[in-house]
């Protein structure tokens, strides 16, 4: 069988660092090298200080501390680190087009076929290439077309092996997956890829298919995974309506078996770089192969979950005496979920650009996000000018302040340390009637109606 000595992983992002890093972590003898073209990123991951790494993760320092400088390594010549190495992985980002043919749906594969035209014409030896992006169904085969047709007449193995980790939880993940994928044709390419996660991976959870079989799966399981949000959330609205407790119905059906208790917590909506941009993709992908009904299945999960975000911000409106001109409004949180700094797709976003429709004044404090990449989120929107924008949302590091004197609270993201703010000296600080928002039914909302609170969760 080959031996791995050297790995290369192009793409240093929230796939590429964590998964590179334990890889690195359990096999000390393989080197392992990442590179990016973005130097302020790579410069990130080689900063001294271990607090300062690119994305945070908990748990990731410590990883990092363990491998780098030993057979781990972060840099910006993507040239060498193909040339030497024996398996490239490919975890460049995969967004959805922006533009053209299925725009706004299909995913822009540009940034993929960069890599795989560099690769093929750089490398001057065989290579096992692994697709760690989300892909749709079928790149390896494009892949495979530009290596082989403008390659040095080297071998090229394809292997797909999709990504399962969450943010947030991406090193327990990966030190206890669930299960790792790997497609291919080739038995030895297979194998070898094998071997690097049976460091650490018991074999009966290594999981091998075919190509396709593989790359679909990756789709299926974010499709699934987030289809079980969006049916929650159908059906939080119906227990507002009725006085039904959403948390008491997920509790009830997730103790059956069949259904079992996990991705049954109602929330504002999913965020996050995989589950809307997975399913459009599979919904494109249905389309395009004529299947409506599959197409208008999956679709139906995506409108439902921007039906959940516009209905918060709908009700914060209408609570509030139908308008939040110029009124105080914290964004308790502004990641697509606590425990990162990833703010991709993130629920915040849109019920910030509602409200703004409405002259809110926002106040967001997140306790991982920078001003920086809250001002960039919105400005991405282009909904209205980077100027008004900054006229409109302030940013600030510390809670208190920035309910003080507040109409309302929202909670967008749910992070522990909201749990455990001083709610009574909160009370006390914000305007009276003092509204809270809870986005994600985070709250104790019996003591929080005893403070006097009006206090409206999702679900409730
Ligand atoms: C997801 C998949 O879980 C992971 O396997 C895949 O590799 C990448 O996509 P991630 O997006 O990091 O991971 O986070 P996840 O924990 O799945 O949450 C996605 C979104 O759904 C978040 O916004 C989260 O807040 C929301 N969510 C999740 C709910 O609203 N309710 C739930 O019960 C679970
Ligand atoms: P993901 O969540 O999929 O990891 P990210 O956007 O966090 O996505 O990371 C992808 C990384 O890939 C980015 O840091 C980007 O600079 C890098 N990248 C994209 N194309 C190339 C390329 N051709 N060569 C090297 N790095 C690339």
């Amino acid at each position: 069988m080959k031996e791995i000595k050297k790995i290369a992983c192009i793409g240093a992002g929230y796939v590429g660092g964590p998964t590179m890093s334990v890889i690195a972590q359990k096999n000390p003898g393989i080197q392992v090298t990442v590179v990016d073209l973005n130097q302020q990123r790579i410069d990130a991951w080689n900063d001294e200080d271990l607090s300062q790494l690119p994305i945070y993760e908990p748990g990731l320092d410590g990883v990092v501390g363990e491998a780098r400088g030993r057979n781990l390594f972060f840099s910006t010549d993507v040239e060498t680190a193909i040339d030497e190495a024996d398996m490239i992985f490919i975890s460049v980002n995969t967004p959805t087009k922006t533009y053209g043919k299925g725009k706004g749906q299909a995913a822009d594969l540009k940034y993929i076929e960069l890599c795989a035209r560099q690769i093929a014409r750089v490398a001057q030896g065989d290579k096992i290439i692994v697709e760690k992006s989300t892909l749709p169904v079928r790149t390896a085969a494009a892949l495979k077309s530009i290596l082989d047709d403008t390659g040095n007449g080297v071998n090229f193995a394809i292997l797909s092996n999709p990504e399962f980790l969450a943010e947030g939880t991406a090193v327990a993940d990966l030190h206890h997956p669930d299960r790792v994928l790997i497609g291919g044709e080739d038995e030895e390419a297979i194998q070898a890829l094998v071997q690097i996660y049976a460091a650490w991976v018991p074999h009966e959870r290594i999981l091998t298919t075919n190509l396709w079989s593989s790359e679909l799966s990756k789709l299926v399981a974010n499709a699934f995974l987030a289809q079980r949000v969006s049916s929650i959330n159908a059906i939080s609205e119906l227990c507002e309506v009725t006085g039904a407790n959403v948390d008491e119905v997920s509790r009830a059906i997730g103790h059956d078996s069949r259904i079992g208790p996990k991705f049954l917590k109602a929330s504002v909506g999913f965020g996050g770089s995989c589950f809307q941009k997975d399913i459009l993709n599979l919904v494109y992908i249905a389309r395009s192969y004529n299947l409506t009904a599959v197409a208008d299945y999956w679709e139906q999960v995506i409108i439902l979950n921007d039906h959940q975000k516009s209905r918060f911000a709908e009700r914060i409106i209408q609570t509030m005496y139908n308008t939040v001109n110029g009124k105080k409004i914290v964004f308790l949180g502004w990641a697509f979920k606590k425990d990162t700094n990833d703010t991709r797709e993130s629920a915040a976003i849109y019920v910030a650009d509602h409200l703004l429709d409405e002259e809110a004044h926002l106040v967001v404090y997140d306790p991982k996000v920078s001003a920086d990449q809250i001002y960039k989120d919105l400005d991405y929107l282009k909904t209205r000018s980077a100027e008004e924008n900054r006229r409109l949302v302030t940013v600030v590091n510390d809670p208190y302040e920035a309910l003080q004197e507040a109409h309302a609270a929202t909670i967008l993201t749910e992070w522990d340390e909201f749990k455990g703010y001083d709610w009574a000296l909160i009370k006390k600080q914000m305007k009276k009637p003092s509204f809270v928002f809870d986005g994600r039914k985070l709250l104790d909302s019996a003591s929080l109606r005893k403070l006097g609170f009006d206090y409206y969760a999702i679900g409730e």
